[in-house]
């Protein structure tokens, strides 16, 4: 199921944004994208998310960026495929989640965190919101990447992982996997 869609966080602000930022990761891996890109974070967020990957498997790459986030972008369309950027200001998922679907090229989808640059809006293939109210770069990646795998990534079956939950109404169980 897995398609080449990535995810890209601009905007991370040294400390204040640690936690949302690793939250952005864990959901980006957790509902079905590839990797994440994440530009001038802390270490410490590569280190989480990978230690997540680790245990609970892939694939899924991190990498934190030291380039500006508009060279990142350029050399996406250039050399890779699509800019989706989420934000609460732009076309309805609903009215575009098809379309891009359909399309065949690999995805960006870039989220913020403050004040997102103007320029983003025009160079990005797609603006797409999740509703057109404030909320989180958190919930907007989360709905998105659900919309866009119609719900599969519910059931994503994930490689060399080395604990997997066994569902139960009630309790934990968890199984290691001898991998
Ligand atoms: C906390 S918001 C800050 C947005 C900022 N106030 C702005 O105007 O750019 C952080 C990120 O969450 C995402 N986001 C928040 N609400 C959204 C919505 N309704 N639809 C899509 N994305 C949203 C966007 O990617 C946004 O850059």
């Amino acid at each position: 199921m897995q398609e080449e869609i990535f995810v890209l966080r601009i905007g991370h602000r040294i400390d204040r944004d640690k936690r949302i930022t690793t939250h952005v990761g864990l959901v980006a891996r957790a509902f079905g994208a590839r990797g994440i890109y994440i530009v001038n974070a802390e270490k410490e967020i590569k280190s989480k998310i990978d230690e997540v990957t680790k245990v609970w498997g892939g694939p899924f790459i991190c990498e934190i960026i030291e380039n500006n986030w508009k060279k990142f972008i350029l050399d996406w369309k250039k050399k890779e495929g699509i800019i989706i950027h989420l934000t609460m200001y732009g076309i309805p998922v609903e009215d575009r989640i098809n379309e891009i679907r359909l399309r065949k090229e690999k995805k960006l989808v870039v989220v913020g965190a403050e004040k997102v640059p103007k320029e983003l809006y025009y160079l990005s293939d797609y603006n797409i919101s999740i509703t057109t109210q404030p909320h989180s770069e958190v919930a907007a990646l989360a709905l998105f990447l659900d919309r866009f795998y119609e719900g599969k990534e519910l059931s994503l079956k994930f490689s060399n992982a080395k604990l997997k939950i066994v569902p139960m109404e009630r309790g934990k169980r968890v199984i290691e996997s001898r991998i």
